[in-house]
């Protein structure tokens, strides 16, 4: 109900609109008309039910289209009002006081477009499989709040974060965008970073809606599975992100899905989403994935994006006006589609809060943030003979390749963030797109120069991997950077890039005190792992990298990341061995992504699912499992029974009868202790990890019968288990956990 009060401003607002409707008077600026949006009374979709009816049709339009904002020369130029550099522009109106909408990439932190010419330098975070890899969704909000931050500084009020396609393919160039081959890994951690980024009056985007697991053939391939395997993969980490995050947006991605493009299917766009999921935010296309005009609009897609780096523009004004004017979209269709995308701008402040992109960003501040990320997410993956932390009897230490002398990788395409201070190592290949190839200036070397002062610490660029073995012959110790560049629009090979395998063979065997530091998108081959005692996984450490390697293998920092994917052996191990699948292709793996395929074939990974290991020991105590609403809580005592303080990432694996593989991850947390404390963790399994979903009855079966769950310190090293028999259930779909909270109401 509208109060009589309200319905008078209304129609203030509206003759107000009638006279300043064109003008360039913005929300915020002095002497406007009280306008309508600034009336806080009311629920978020109230509020934007209000606003939609003051907009004439042609004002509704403009909200569904949004544009490039990165000039295009000689072809394109982008919107005078948009953010120079960046992702996207959708004008706002400003007569009944809705803010543009800046839109800016991505899910490490904020990227620009078009470096050359637009200097930009954010803060990045570590990429998404070392955030996945800390285990720890607690700072994968506060990471979140940190980039979304920088976001709101630098004047943007959209970013298109949240990168949770399943790590499917090994070798997609973007699984550095993204969390890992673990729906409830994955989604939980996206689903906290998104909820971070929001907390800055900023809305933030999942994507890429769905099944973008590669990138080959990104814009054509049409990929299939089974709606049961989807659901219980794929489907069920964007479905646990958007409940976790509540994102205002969700962006359907390149590829078809189905034989039908994500970006007009009405199965993803409103079955799942809206239907299934009662999710409330509104639909924005991938740059250019847009096909039709009125297919996708009724297929559920809220918002057209990249107008002008694509030409269609198939949501442009002309377009809808056609379609509405044939009867192929209904006036009322405009009016949802403006509605969500004006509910979720009230929803996440950005009317109340609007952005003004003068605020000052605190660097230092930003950088401490990556940096912690950083040093959670490095992984220990071996450590033969307690080679790390470095002794201090080491005195004679040569660090090998990788840059390390100058930075750490970071991964290309649109989610590349520019650091303040330049590209550590300038000119490397591709210097355009999908590159730049761009190091952040900090340096392995140079960190540990600072940090072992005792050490004299010498560098070989690896070129000649002769010279390098000569040196590294003697040494108490060497440390040897492997790096993989990817990016998206490309897949890449599973191994280092270049000869750099064959440089760490040559060194181990000149020395036997190895130790190999990787800096890569996801999971390589590493054909010499038997050859050194010591492997660190780095990932792209982001904008802090090279302080965080060196407090890691210095000892300074007790490393407690864990694989949130598995590494193979070999490239025969995966479903898919030759390449990354082309064009027509069944992801026939089904839900038995990354070890769940492992486990289910017998195949023994390099390195498994969850395993990492640290410089002091924890021990599990008895398992006891309770029933505790429609799902289970696991509890163990964990002990830390080393020497030094660290965190462990507790794992309790599900397992039950006819399922895509013999376990699942059910629930998950990571505890800090220091050495001979302990503490009771108590891990809730989310019921859908204990059932597999039923296509006949569209929701979530679990059969009566024994259930069993096991603590492990990986998906291949499980300790104590319990087993419980269950009573059927059937939970419909879009069922949740009940929230801690109350919702936010919308
Ligand atoms: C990417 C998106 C990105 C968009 C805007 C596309 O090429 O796939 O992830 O948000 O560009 O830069």
């Amino acid at each position: 109900m509208i109060s009589r009060r309200r319905a008078a401003r209304f129609t203030a607002a509206a003759i107000a609109g009638a006279t300043l409707a064109g003008s360039a008077v913005a929300a915020g600026q002095g002497g406007e008309p009280v306008t309508l949006a600034r009336d806080t009374t009311g629920t978020p979709s109230q509020r934007a039910a209000a606003v939609l009816r003051q907009m004439t049709p042609s004002e509704k339009l403009v909200l569904l289209e949004g544009y490039f904002a990165t000039d295009i020369p000689p072809t394109y130029t982008a919107p005078a009002q948009s953010r120079e550099g960046s992702a996207g522009y959708v004008p706002g109106i400003p007569r009944l006081g809705i803010p543009t909408q800046w839109q800016t990439d991505a899910g490490l932190g904020v990227a620009s477009q078009g470096r050359a010419r637009h200097k930009r330098v954010a803060t990045a975070l570590p990429s998404g499989p070392a955030m996945a890899a800390s285990f720890d969704p607690a700072l994968a909000y506060e990471g979140g709040r940190m980039i979304g931050g920088e976001a709101r500084a630098f004047g943007f009020n959209v970013m298109l974060g949240g990168g949770v396609d399943l790590l499917r393919e090994p070798r997609s160039g973007r699984n550095f965008e993204y969390a890992g081959e673990d729906p409830l890994l994955a989604g939980t951690i996206v689903g906290a970073e998104i909820a971070g980024v929001q907390a800055n009056h900023v809305i933030d985007t999942a994507k890429h809606f769905a099944l973008n697991d590669q990138e080959t053939d990104r814009g054509t391939g049409n990929f299939n599975i089974d709606e049961a395997a989807f659901r219980m993969s794929d489907l069920l980490a964007f479905e646990i992100a958007l409940e976790r995050g509540r994102p205002g947006s969700v962006m359907c991605a390149y590829n078809l899905v189905d034989s039908v493009h994500a970006c007009e299917s009405p199965f993803l766009l409103t079955q799942v989403l809206r239907q299934d999921w009662a999710w409330l935010g509104y639909v924005m296309s991938d740059w250019g994935a847009v096909h039709s005009t009125a297919a996708s609009a009724n297929a559920g897609l809220d918002q057209e994006s990249g107008f002008g780096l694509q030409k269609a523009g198939w949501f442009a004004a002309g377009k809808l006006d056609a379609a509405l004017a044939k009867g192929e979209i209904k006036p009322a269709r405009i009016d949802l589609m403006a509605s969500r995308i004006l509910t979720a701008m009230f929803a996440n402040g950005l009317i109340d809060h609007p952005v003004t992109g003068t605020a000052p960003i605190d660097f230092a501040t930003d950088r401490a943030m990556a940096r912690r990320v950083a040093e959670e997410g490095i992984v220990l993956l071996k450590n033969d003979g307690d080679l790390l932390p470095i002794a201090a009897t080491a005195r004679r230490i040569v660090v090998i390749g990788g840059h390390a002398d100058k930075g750490v990788i970071s991964g290309g395409g649109s989610s590349e963030v520019y650091p303040e201070g330049e590209n550590a190592v300038p000119g490397l290949k591709p210097t355009s797109w999908p590159g730049p190839v761009v190091f952040y200036p900090s340096s392995p070397l140079e960190e540990l120069r600072k940090l072992l002062p005792q050490a004299r610490i010498a560098y070989a660029d690896g070129d000649d991997p002769a010279a390098a073995a000569e040196m590294a012959r003697g040494a108490d110790l060497v440390i040897v950077f492997g790096t993989q560049w990817a990016s998206e629009s490309i897949d890449v090979p599973l191994h280092l890039d270049g000869a750099q395998d064959a440089l760490i063979g040559a060194v181990a065997a000149a020395n036997p005190r190895t130790v190999v530091v990787l800096e890569t998108g996801g999971p390589v081959l590493t054909p010499w792992a038997d050859k050194v005692p010591g492997i660190v996984e780095a990932w792209y450490p982001g904008r802090m990298g090279g302080a965080a390697i060196a407090e890691v293998l210095s000892g300074k920092a007790n490393p407690s990341g864990r694989l949130p994917m598995t590494f193979p052996k070999a490239l025969d191990q995966l479903p898919w061995p030759g390449e990354p699948r082309h064009k027509e292709a069944t992801y026939s793996e089904g839900a038995a992504v990354g070890y769940k395929w492992f486990d289910a074939r017998g195949e023994q990974p390099q390195f498994a699912f969850g395993h990492g290991l640290s410089y002091t020991t924890f021990a599990y105590g008895k398992l006891k499992v309770r029933r505790s609403g429609q799902g289970l809580v696991a509890s163990v005592r964990v002990t830390n029974i080393g020497e030094r303080a660290g965190g462990d990432a507790v794992q309790v694996y599900v397992s039950g009868k006819g399922w895509e593989a013999p376990r699942r991850l059910g629930g998950f947390t990571k505890v800090v202790l220091w050495p001979g404390h302990s503490t009771i963790v108590n891990i809730p399994i989310d019921p859908r990890l204990l059932a597999v979903w039923d296509t006949a009855t569209a929701g979530w079966k679990r059969a009566a019968g024994s259930y069993t769950v096991t603590v492990g310190h990986s998906s291949r090293n499980l300790g104590r288990s319990v087993s419980l028999r269950l009573p059927a259930s059937h939970l419909p779909p879009g069922w949740q956990p009940p929230a801690k909270s109350p919702r936010r109401p919308v």
